[in-house]
């Protein structure tokens, strides 16, 4: 895992942010993508800063392009253009996808990507209810548990990669069709943490 590059699209946002920190504190190789390379240039640098350790920042595409897993962190309104713009990056690749469908949606993203991305890309879902706020202090461990589901070789990249955040665990939870029931639950925390003012309730899995 260390010697893979980790390549995160819309890593300029919430979640990217805070992915990143993470990660690059456990000395893994982050790339921060945007569709606007000075942006991404920008996040990066407050990255390094933080952590003293190179975060490198450019446009969507040059990140898919030389990442070997490519984290998806936009919304689910972008996805579609999105992945079209780096689909040629694809082939062959880990792609893991955080994002979570609207409540009403049909189908998940995870399901959605699956007929969006080449047939030769593994993809896994994950990281959907860890909350961004808890993944930037970095002064405290992340307190929750990652389910992860999708194709073998990506689920088994996206639980290396979970576990590598202090306080995390992360569970194979079945195959991409799963996705709905962690994408839907994403919903219902944030529902929760506005009934009980909070900012990064999550959950854990007991018994196991
Ligand atoms: N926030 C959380 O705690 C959290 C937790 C779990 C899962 N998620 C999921 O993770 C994904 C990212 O969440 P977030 O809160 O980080 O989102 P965000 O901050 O709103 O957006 C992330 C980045 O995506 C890019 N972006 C925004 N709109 C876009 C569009 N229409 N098309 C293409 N790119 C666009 C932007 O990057 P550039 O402008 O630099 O291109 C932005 O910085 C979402 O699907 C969300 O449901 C979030």
């Amino acid at each position: 895992m260390s010697c893979r590059i980790v390549g995160l699209i819309g890593g300029t946002g919430n979640l990217g942010r805070g992915l990143a920190l993470r990660w690059a504190k456990a000395s893994l190789n982050i790339l921060i993508g945007s569709r606007y390379r000075e942006k991404a240039s920008t996040i990066a640098k407050e990255i390094t800063d933080k952590i003293g350790r190179e975060v490198k920042g450019s446009t969507n595409e040059e990140v898919a392009k030389v990442s070997d897993v490519i984290v998806l962190t936009i919304p689910f309104e972008g996805m579609k253009n999105i992945i079209e713009s780096i689909s040629q990056h694809l082939n062959g690749k880990i792609v893991i996808s955080t994002i979570v469908s609207p409540i009403f949606s049909q189908k998940s993203a995870g399901e959605i990507l699956r007929g969006l991305i080449p047939r030769t890309t593994y993809l896994a879902s994950a990281f959907h209810n860890i909350s961004y706020k808890a993944l930037l202090d970095l002064e405290k461990e992340v307190e929750c548990d990652v389910p992860v589901c999708g194709d073998g070789e990506a689920k088994k990249i996206a639980l290396e990669l979970a576990e590598k955040i202090p306080g995390v665990r992360a569970f194979d939870c079945g195959p991409i069709e799963y996705s709905k029931i962690i994408e839907n639950f994403t919903h219902l925390l944030i529902y929760m943490n506005k009934k009980y003012k909070r900012k990064s309730i999550s959950f854990k899995f007991t018994g196991i």
